[in-house]
């Protein structure tokens, strides 16, 4: 157990900058609280008790702790089917269109990847979103391969509970329906495993979005979800995330925000109508 930790106006100014330059990430007074519970957990984890041990380390590049700043700083909060207009513009609108390009390719794949996927209820829920859609249509309700979903995250200890697929009482309630949860779902006591079929269709890995995308950009994505991430961050620092996403995503792709964000002003992307949401496609 992570023994609480206090720190003071000035402390939390300090840590504030120092995320700002070394990580892009904005914490305002505001976020005092979370900001110590992350600080506690991080410290707790590094062996160290006083905030001025912390801060001496944080602040030198060589000690490597960028990852685990925004790991503890950043929350991971996640629910199913979130921003469910998006969802629903994404399966009836914009999938349709790729798959009629898909069916051109060669290998006829569709590529989706979640970038910040936490534990796991975004790429589960585009996978039951995918399959609901088959069993729809009455086809066969296993998802071809050609349906590639990549999901990244830049912690492990989130990556760890996604690629578990098991998820408690608390996780499991926040908005999945009954239906969905008894089609999906096996109740183990308090835990509620997902079954394979949903499970094995995502491919996890740990990634930092602002490294160099390596073997993600190999082939690009069609759909690139990158919802409730660049809020954590300033302007400067999500046209950066932005643009190295954008190395991803072909000129036809579709990038898609949480509901309730927005490009920063200078983006490489720029605002498509979908449906009842927006999307976004790389400027040409
Ligand atoms: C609030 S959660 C959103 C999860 C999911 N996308 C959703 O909309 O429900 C934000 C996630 O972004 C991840 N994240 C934040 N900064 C990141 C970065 N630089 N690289 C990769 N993941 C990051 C966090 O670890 C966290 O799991």
């Amino acid at each position: 157990m992570t023994t609480a930790l206090t720190i003071t106006v000035d402390q939390l100014r300090q840590l504030g900058d120092l995320l700002e330059q070394r990580c892009g990430i904005r914490v305002g007074d505001a976020l005092h609280t979370s900001v110590e519970e992350g600080l506690a957990r991080l410290m707790a984890k590094l062996g160290m008790s006083s905030f001025e041990e912390f801060f001496e380390q944080a602040r030198d590049p060589e000690a490597g702790l960028r990852d685990d700043l925004v790991n503890a700083m950043v929350s991971r909060e996640s629910w199913w089917f979130r921003d469910p207009e998006t969802l629903t513009a994404f399966v009836t609108q914009a999938l349709p269109e790729c798959e009629a390009r898909a069916s051109q390719r060669e290998d006829a794949r569709v590529r989706i990847w979640s970038a910040g996927c936490s534990t796991g209820q975004e790429p589960y829920s585009l996978v039951m979103s995918l399959i609901e859609r088959r069993r729809e249509a009455d086809l066969d309700p296993a998802l071809p391969d050609s349906y590639e979903i990549v999901a990244t995250d830049v912690s492990p200890a989130a990556l760890f509970l996604a690629v578990a697929g098991r998820y408690g009482a608390q996780a499991i309630a926040q908005g999945l329906a009954d239906e969905l949860r008894e089609r999906y779902f096996d109740q183990a006591g308090s835990t509620w495993c997902l079954a394979d079929a949903v499970r094995q269709r995502v491919r996890f890995r740990q990634h930092n979005l602002f490294d160099p995308l390596g073997e993600l950009a190999h082939r690009p994505f069609d759909f690139i979800f990158l919802r409730h991430v660049l809020e954590y961050f300033s302007p400067a620092t999500q046209e950066l995330l932005l643009a190295n996403v954008a190395d991803a995503l072909p000129a036809e792709g579709l990038l898609f925000l949480g509901q309730s964000e927005e490009l920063p002003a200078e983006s490489v992307f720029a605002a498509v109508p979908l449906g009842d949401c927006t999307a976004y496609r790389r400027q040409p």
